[in-house]
């Protein structure tokens, strides 16, 4: 079964072919990073107009990379939510008109229950597993025990982490997004440089919060002074993201010790950061846990993880109707 995934939620237009959920004939993304750039976070707006314009050429590009036609399609999967709503509505729109001019099914897919399963695009890992899902809009903690079967945990009580380095990088005028800038910085820095705090919840130790750092971070920065906080850029990106880290880390540690579990999955942008996934395996690997995490590219938004996430529910005989709607606040 050919899979054509497409995924349109946020800044990133993306295509895939994926083949019997294992194959990626193609894998084409077009993010707009000089789009929001200047503006240091999503213009929503000026993403849904810009996925208009790659679309297309961005579902050509990934059938051409494949040498398939569309009639060599066996369904299609795309992106309902969680997003923003304009810029979802465009990779259904384009996906509800091919399934209805060629009769090829199509199934809606959620985007935080792809993240979940981009691991299996690589690694043959068996369930069940502890999942951190940690991105520019979500951070939550699933026991994945099989598709479709996702037990949450806990979550965010305000800002993602992704959303903190995008913020601190745009205080510091380092550009957006800011995640991938702050993990470069911080290679030549020292992490123990400045005590940021680490949120922690006594009695949901599942629970994360970033919005304090972040807070931190602003005042530490105005107390400094420009000059002084310029001097010392990597210092500051290291012990920021250390901070950050640490409290991805530990609680996904302490999640998979206490349901008994020795897999440990990282899924969402935040989880190409080349610290947190140091981290994750060295402290996972001192308690006997694997820790697996997917390629940068599986972790940032990408059409293969929708092209697998819709193959499995493909499989199972779901097809969806013309009147499934984007849905901005879908949950898992
Ligand atoms: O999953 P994703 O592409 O989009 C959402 O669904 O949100 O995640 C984007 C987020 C951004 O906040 C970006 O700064 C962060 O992932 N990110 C990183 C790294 N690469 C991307 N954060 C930390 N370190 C990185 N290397
Ligand atoms: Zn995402």
């Amino acid at each position: 079964m050919i899979v054509l995934g497409i995924e349109t939620s946020c800044d990133d237009t993306a295509a895939a072919l994926l083949q019997d959920g294992k194959t990626i004939l193609a894998n084409v993304v077009s993010s707009q990073d000089s789009v929001h750039g200047p503006y240091g976070g999503v213009v929503p707006e000026l993403a849904s107009r810009q996925h208009i314009q790659n679309i297309l050429p961005i579902v050509d590009g990934a059938l051409k990379n494949a040498g398939a036609k569309l009639a060599d399609i066996d369904g299609f999967a795309v992106t309902y939510g969680p997003g923003l709503v304009g810029s979802l509505l465009v990779g259904m729109s384009l996906v509800k008109g091919l399934s209805f001019r060629s009769g090829i099914p199509f199934v809606g897919v959620n985007h935080l229950e792809a993240h979940l399963l981009a691991i299996h695009l690589e690694h043959d890992v068996q369930y069940p597993y502890i999942a951190l899902l940690a991105s520019g809009g979500h951070t939550l903690l699933y026991l994945v025990k099989g598709v479709g079967e996702y037990v949450h945990l806990g979550g965010t009580r305000d800002d993602a982490a992704g959303e903190a380095f995008d913020k601190v990088a745009k205080m510091m005028g380092l550009g957006y997004p800011g995640g991938r800038i702050i993990d470069n910085l911080a290679k030549t820095g020292n992490p123990k440089a400045v005590r940021f705090p680490r949120a922690r919840f006594k009695n949901s130790p599942y629970e994360f919060s970033f919005s304090g750092i972040k807070t931190s971070a602003w005042h530490y920065l105005k107390d400094q002074g420009e000059a002084q906080w310029q001097a010392r850029q990597a210092d500051i990106a290291a012990s920021f993201q250390e901070a950050v880290v640490d409290m991805l880390v530990n609680p996904t540690l302490r999640a998979a010790l206490a349901h008994g579990v020795n897999r440990i999955v990282l899924s969402g942008g935040v989880a190409a950061n080349s610290r947190l996934r140091a981290k994750m395996a060295e402290k996972g690997g001192g308690e006997g846990i694997q820790v697996f995490c997917p390629a940068p590219k599986f972790c940032t938004d990408n059409g293969a993880m929708i092209a697998l996430t819709g193959y499995h529910w493909l499989k199972r005989g779901r097809h969806d109707g013309y009147e499934l709607s984007a849905d901005a606040d879908l949950t898992l």
